[in-house]
């Protein structure tokens, strides 16, 4: 209701004033209602204005009710309880806003002035399988960077894969020893954390294979050719598979995006230049770190050290970091860089984000945010796995959605069939992972949970997706075209209307509250009190068979209602269904 509380703002200020209300002192009262199932929209305590007007909250209330109503005629009912001015946007008000809405693409939602913006996010490390994480991450990136552009923002998608450093030695070997052709074929690696563990394996048994991987690791460093040709087998593979999911997933994702952690590896060097011009930069056992002092210390209260470049000459995962965060603020100009990243890696975000704050790598301008979140777990509280213990394969996990949309829906609608039911599905299964992981708050952990994400009941994908479906097919049943809704006069005449009209006109500010916070949740949580707002008003207002003027209010409420929620959900990666 922040349109209404503007206007109040506005309109009732010189009243105040006049009435010895000071400036400044009363303004932030004014307030979404945040008594549930409250009546008014707006309110107003005014018990904080007590000591200093030296009267009780509840006079102060009645008089500012008495000596406002008049000015806010038409836009707020106004009246007071308990200390509160309460305020009701009026139905006239309401009506004009969601008439306001109609001719808007956007729905109302503003741009915001232009930031460059790097979202860092997926980031699955190459030869090894992508895990429940990785889906976090790209799920929840992929919806924050459509929010953003949305706002107008320029984004730049960084997929920073793990696909460098001293396990591609053993990586590679292993490789050869399968047999190249085998990996590079059209079967690839089928199970990358197998490959991965063989390698391992191997290294730590047999030390001739042992020192085969080391010796790989120096020509792969001095980025001798054969090598860097091996490497690209291994990097091609990986990309391929993460492309299958991504394609699945339905994200933005695209080769053009890939920025691994290899791309920095020429910048390194310079890291440790531009360091240690600064004076930041210190020897530890031979080990060049930077010490931050204060509460940076680890569980023995010892100073904590970000490891730039170990003993040996190798860098870390911070040196690469540091590079990015130069590349991404002198390269691409970003203002802002965003990391979704689980929240294990907290520690090491704060602690580079501060080492290039030092270091003049970014100023005061510049915003770095580890967009965090926490673990997917199964129905006993553990971290999911597949039946083996394994990590869940995500192509396995995608495929399974596909099919449980698939069998539901079957059941559903035996109406749609062979191409359509296929792609219904596909938009309902996917929908309902992706939605299920954005839905709920990213910084604590969710249950993942089939036949919840699935139901077509509650905060769900398919609950939102069928709403949309139920108003396209009002419009297709009745042939009555949904441009023909524009420049409809609206009437709310009911409460559910009513209770419809303003989740439709608070949209924007569900999606502005959203994006602000990088909190995909927030957005959902409106789209499905849009969906349950609309169930109720369909179950007490006839739609078709009512006489012309209601009826054309009534479709352009549905046609209203089905934009918001395919727009919605098109804003966190979701697709929206005609017939479902
Ligand atoms: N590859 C890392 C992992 O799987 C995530 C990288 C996140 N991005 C970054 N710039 N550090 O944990």
């Amino acid at each position: 209701m922040r349109e209404l509380i503007n206007e109040i703002l506005s309109l009732v200020a010189p009243k105040l004033q006049s009435l010895g209300f000071e400036e400044g002192t009363w303004e932030r009262l004014v307030g979404p209602s945040t008594v549930s199932g409250s009546l008014s929209d707006v309110a107003m305590p005014c018990h904080s204005l007590s000591p200093a007007m030296r009267k009780s909250p509840l006079d102060i209330a009645t008089e500012i009710s008495s000596e406002i109503s008049d000015c806010l005629e038409g836009i707020a009912d106004v009246s007071s309880l308990n200390g509160f001015v309460n305020f009701s946007a009026t139905e006239s008000w309401l009506s004009t806003r969601v008439e306001n809405l109609a001719p808007d693409s956007r729905l109302g939602v503003s741009l915001d002035d232009q930031r460059v913006i790097a979202v860092d996010y997926s980031a699955p490390n190459v030869a090894k399988e992508m895990h429940v994480g990785h889906l976090r991450s790209t799920v929840i990136g992929d919806a924050i960077v459509r929010m953003l552009e949305f706002k107008g923002h320029i984004v730049h998608r960084e997929n920073h894969v793990g696909d460098w450093g001293t396990p591609f030695g053993m990586l590679i070997e292993h490789l050869l020893d399968i047999g190249e052709g085998e990996v590079a074929g059209e079967k690839g690696i089928s199970d990358f954390d197998l490959f991965y563990k063989q390698a391992r394996t191997k290294f730590d048994e047999n030390p001739e294979f042992a020192e085969r991987a080391r010796s790989r690791v120096v020509k792969l460093q001095s980025e001798e050719e054969e090598t860097l040709r091996l490497w690209n087998v291994l990097v091609n593979v990986s990309t391929n598979y993460f492309n299958e999911v991504y394609s699945m997933l339905g994200v933005l994702l695209t080769d053009e995006d890939l920025m691994g952690e290899s791309a920095y590896r020429h910048l390194l060097p310079n890291v440790v230049d531009r360091l240690t011009e600064i004076g930041i930069l210190e020897n530890s056992d031979g080990a060049d770190v930077v010490f931050l002092g204060g509460n940076w210390v680890n569980r023995d209260g010892e100073p904590f050290p970000v490891m730039i470049r170990k003993a040996d000459g190798g860098f870390n995962y911070s040196t690469s970091d540091l590079a990015c965060i130069i590349d991404r603020v002198e390269r691409l100009g970003c203002d802002d860089l965003l990391y979704v990243v689980g929240t294990p890696q907290k520690q090491h975000f704060e602690m580079v984000f501060e080492v290039a704050k030092r270091s003049g790598f970014m100023n005061q301008e510049h915003r770095a945010v580890h967009v965090n979140f926490g673990s997917v777990l199964d129905s006993d509280g553990q971290m999911l796995k597949s039946r083996k213990g394994q990590n869940v394969k995500l192509v396995d996990l995608l495929r399974e959605a596909v099919t449980r949309a698939e069998l539901s829906i079957s059941e559903k609608n035996p109406d749609l069939s062979g191409d359509e039911r296929k792609n219904v599905a596909r938009m309902i299964g996917i929908g309902a992972v992706k939605y299920s992981d954005l839905s709920s708050d990213r910084t604590k952990d969710y249950v993942f949970d089939w036949d919840r994400m699935l139901s077509f009941e509650g905060n769900t994908a398919p609950y939102l997706q069928y709403a949309h479906a139920r108003i396209c097919s009002i419009f297709s049943r009745s042939g009555i075209g949904r441009e023909s809704t524009l420049g409809t006069r609206i009437q709310l005449n009911t409460p559910e209307e009513r209770a419809l009209a303003k989740t439709l006109v608070t949209f924007p500010e569900a999606v502005d509250y959203s994006t602000a916070g990088l909190y995909p949740h927030r957005l959902c949580t409106h789209l499905h009190s849009i969906a349950s707002s609309f169930a109720s008003f369909y179950e007490v207002c006839h739609v078709l068979d009512e006489d012309d003027e209601v009826k054309s209010s009534r479709l352009a409420m549905c046609d209203l209602t089905a934009r918001a929620l395919s727009l919605g959900l098109g804003l966190l990666g979701i697709d929206c269904p005609e017939r479902m």
